[in-house]
């Protein structure tokens, strides 16, 4: 296993929309394997997205379950061709991500999710979440489709701040 390096925005991966995984290989699990690790080894960091280490490919891990805004949570979710199939609410919350690690930013986001694909086993996985781990899912899979929280703020001068501090 391996921690990998993090593409930072600007660099042209992040904005490239991914592949759909046709099928779980060694590869592709040992690629999981070290993106879980790599979100482990950053401390505060919830969720991972695979162009976010250079592979255009449909695949995210996310782990709300050490988070304060965290209230339903799934632990260790691995995604692989992830689609959200429901979406209900809307709230707007301050978003980070480490390829964009000078700034937040406010999000309009769905409050429950249903999201379908599969597990990191290949097997089919349907999951329905709400509150921050539901921003969390929506956030990894815009980058799957190529785009940062950035692309999603109403206003680029009222809606992203500067980071005061790193978790
Ligand atoms: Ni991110």
């Amino acid at each position: 296993m391996a921690v990998l390096p993090i593409l930072i925005y600007p660099n042209k991966t992040l904005k490239i929309p991914s592949s759909k995984v046709p099928q779980v290989d060694e590869n592709i699990s040992l690629l999981i394997k070290n993106m879980t690790e790599t979100m482990y080894d950053h401390k505060g960091c919830v969720g991972l997205a695979a162009p976010q280490v250079g592979y255009n490919l449909r695949i995210m891990v996310v782990d709300a379950s050490k988070h304060k805004k965290t209230t339903l949570c799934h632990n260790l979710i691995v995604f692989i061709n992830p689609v959200i199939t429901k979406k209900e609410g809307a709230i707007i919350i301050r978003e980070g991500c480490l390829s964009v690690p000078d700034y937040t930013g406010n999000v309009k986001r769905a409050t429950k999710v249903t999201v379908n694909g599969l597990d990191g086993n290949s097997n089919p996985q349907e999951i329905t979440t709400e509150g921050f781990e539901a921003i969390v899912l929506q956030h990894e899979i815009d980058h799957l489709d190529g785009y940062l929280f950035i692309d999603r703020v109403a206003s680029l001068k009222r809606d992203i701040f500067r980071r005061k501090k790193y978790q």
